[in-house]
């Protein structure tokens, strides 16, 4: 099953990019303040969005992905003011939480609460052991919502010549380490 609709949140409503989203994919994705730890170049172009949001493969192949995060104050088809979800990695096999929003939408909590609903249903829809991030050791506000997401501090990495970090939550982590009723009456 593709989960292209996310879970809301009390603020936010996560889907998945459609081709209209493309304006708002591209400002997003060619901001230099948002793009400076993503280790990924500025995106180029309205059309080089719209050509990611089309092709992007996720809900195909892994049945999640990174959700468009709507903000429900702006109304529901207003556009996305950034991304958050989980994203299943190839190459370390792992599912990995990421999240990216407009500047002007920093500071409101919005990071936390949709990456807390996003590992939520890794663990309760999806059923993963764990969840992992990777951040770049110097982005000091991603690093403060992983320690608010309660998440851990595994590793120090080099990724693509820069100082890193691996993090992860696992699910007994998440629910607390005592047996509780398969994860249904969670408290993080
Ligand atoms: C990282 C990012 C997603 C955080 O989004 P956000 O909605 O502002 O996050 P939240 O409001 O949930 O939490 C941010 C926390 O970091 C703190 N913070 C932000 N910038 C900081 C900095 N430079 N140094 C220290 N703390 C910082 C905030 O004060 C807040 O903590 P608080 O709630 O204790 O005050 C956002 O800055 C962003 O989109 N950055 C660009 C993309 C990116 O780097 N993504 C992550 C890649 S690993």
């Amino acid at each position: 099953m593709a989960h292209r609709r996310g879970p809301d949140t009390e603020r936010l409503i996560l889907r998945a990019f459609e081709p209209r989203d493309a304006d708002a994919f591209f400002r997003l994705n060619s901001d230099a303040r948002v793009m400076r730890y993503t280790g990924e170049p500025p995106m180029p172009s309205v059309e080089a969005a719209r050509d990611a949001i089309v092709a992007y493969p996720d809900f195909d192949t892994h049945g999640f992905g990174r959700w468009a995060c709507v903000l429900k104050e702006l109304g529901e088809d207003s556009p996305p003011i950034g991304f958050c979800g989980l994203k299943f990695l190839d190459e370390v096999d792992e599912v990995d939480i990421g999240y990216r929003f407009l500047p002007a939408y920093w500071g409101r909590g919005l990071a936390t609460e949709s990456a807390r609903a996003s590992i939520e249903f890794g663990f309760v829809t999806l059923s993963l052991e764990h969840v992992c991030a990777f951040v770049l050791a110097d982005n000091d506000g991603s690093i403060r919502v992983l320690n608010k997401l309660r998440m851990t501090r595994a590793a120090d990495i080099m990724y693509d010549g820069q100082a890193a970090q691996r993090w992860t939550v696992t699910r007994s982590d998440w629910f607390g380490s005592s047996p509780r009723n398969g994860g249904e009456t969670p408290s993080p």
